[in-house]
């Protein structure tokens, strides 16, 4: 029996206190609900009212999926945390998690940056280290604070992203719920999304004040999207690992555009009851997108679990993957952790 499948056993998300409407931006640019509404499909989204939130959400997220997964915070091989705009940069996410958990022992904690695509970028990561047998039990964290790196007098690019966690737990086992995934990049069209750090003050170099801000070329980041994402959940996720759309039973896409959730539910030919979406209420969560729109699905009981599910993400870099995964019962029951 091969004991080294990767099994999704535990997930826990958190949504931030402050919650910002459409409304609300009408206050500091001009802007109005109805513009914001039908070209992105968000009405309200949530901000980490500070940094003590931020991690005190991120101990119950992170315990929440422990405790799902039916584990001992001690059983825990390894902490990875997909965070492109974390709260801070050192100590990053993934040890913070280390510290906040009380992890007893030196297992190693890492950051990685794959910005909205992080979830499935860190799926395909633990896909890898539980089928080498590297490590049996991971702790797969997707934070980010993008209210943060945001420019709040720019109206083209603040009104889209709001701030979350998700987690889950990959633990080796001998059924497979990771049924697909694949990563991919393309650098040459960087620009489409960047977000510089500061040059600092040395004397020695180039120190040039440069805006430490998110900017966006929306048009095309809109257009590469909505032309390669259809094709690649067709194509690369289900097609070339032989699995027929009728078999998968929910779509859960990285939530940026409603427009393009559309496009991909278009293509795929599904109802509405099989497309999960909270963009509305969220706005685009970077990162932690998919794990919060699949918990809340799971707590709404939107979704019948057992269940398969096409899992897509995209951004910066431009990176995107994608894959298909068993959502097994049980693995999040919104248990009272604190
Ligand atoms: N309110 C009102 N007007 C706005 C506005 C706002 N919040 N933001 C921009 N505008 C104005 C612009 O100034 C521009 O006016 P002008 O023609 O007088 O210069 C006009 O609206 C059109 O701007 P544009 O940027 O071309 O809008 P758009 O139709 O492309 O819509 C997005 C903007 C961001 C909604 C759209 O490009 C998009 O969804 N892109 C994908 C973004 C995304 O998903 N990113 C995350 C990937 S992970």
């Amino acid at each position: 029996m091969n004991n080294n499948l990767p099994m999704i056993t535990g997930l826990g998300y958190a949504i931030p206190s402050k919650a910002v409407t459409n409304t609300d931006l009408t206050k500091i640019f001009d802007t109005s609900d109805e513009w914001i509404y039908t070209r992105t499909g968000i009405k309200e989204r949530r901000l980490f009212a500070s940094d003590e939130e931020a991690f005190n959400l991120l101990e119950k997220v992170c315990k929440q999926a422990i405790a799902n997964a039916g584990i001992d915070v001690n059983d825990i091989d390894i902490i990875i945390a997909a965070s492109s705009m974390p709260v801070q940069l050192m100590p990053n996410t993934a040890c913070m998690a280390h510290k906040l958990l009380g992890v007893r022992k030196n297992i190693p904690a890492y950051d990685f940056s794959a910005a909205c695509s992080g979830f499935v970028y860190g799926l395909d990561i633990a896909n890898s280290y539980v089928r080498s047998g590297m490590y049996k039990n991971i702790l797969l964290i997707a934070m980010d604070n993008c209210s943060r790196y945001l420019d709040w007098t720019d109206r083209r690019t603040s009104i889209l992203f709001g701030d979350g966690i998700g987690a889950v737990v990959v633990s080796a086992g001998d059924e497979n719920d990771i049924l697909s995934i694949d990563i991919k990049a393309d650098g040459s069209i960087g620009d489409y999304i960047t977000m510089p750090v500061n040059k600092g003050n040395c004397p020695f170099v180039d120190n040039t004040p440069t805006p430490q801000f998110l900017d966006m070329k929306g048009q095309d980041v809109y257009k590469f999207v909505t032309n390669i994402v259809p094709d690649y959940v067709t194509n690369e996720i289900l097609a070339k690992n032989q699995i027929n759309v009728d078999e998968v039973d929910y779509l859960i896409l990285h939530q940026a555009n409603q427009r393009i959730i559309g496009a991909v539910q278009e293509r795929l030919g599904y109802d509405d009851s099989k497309v999960i979406k909270n963009i509305e209420k969220l706005g685009n969560t970077s990162a932690s997108s998919i794990i919060i729109a699949l918990g809340e699905a799971l707590k709404e009981r939107k979704i019948k679990t057992p269940a398969k599910a096409i899992v897509c993400g995209f951004g910066a870099g431009m990176c995107w993957g994608g894959g298909v995964i068993r959502i097994r019962d049980g693995i999040f029951k919104d248990a009272n952790i604190f």
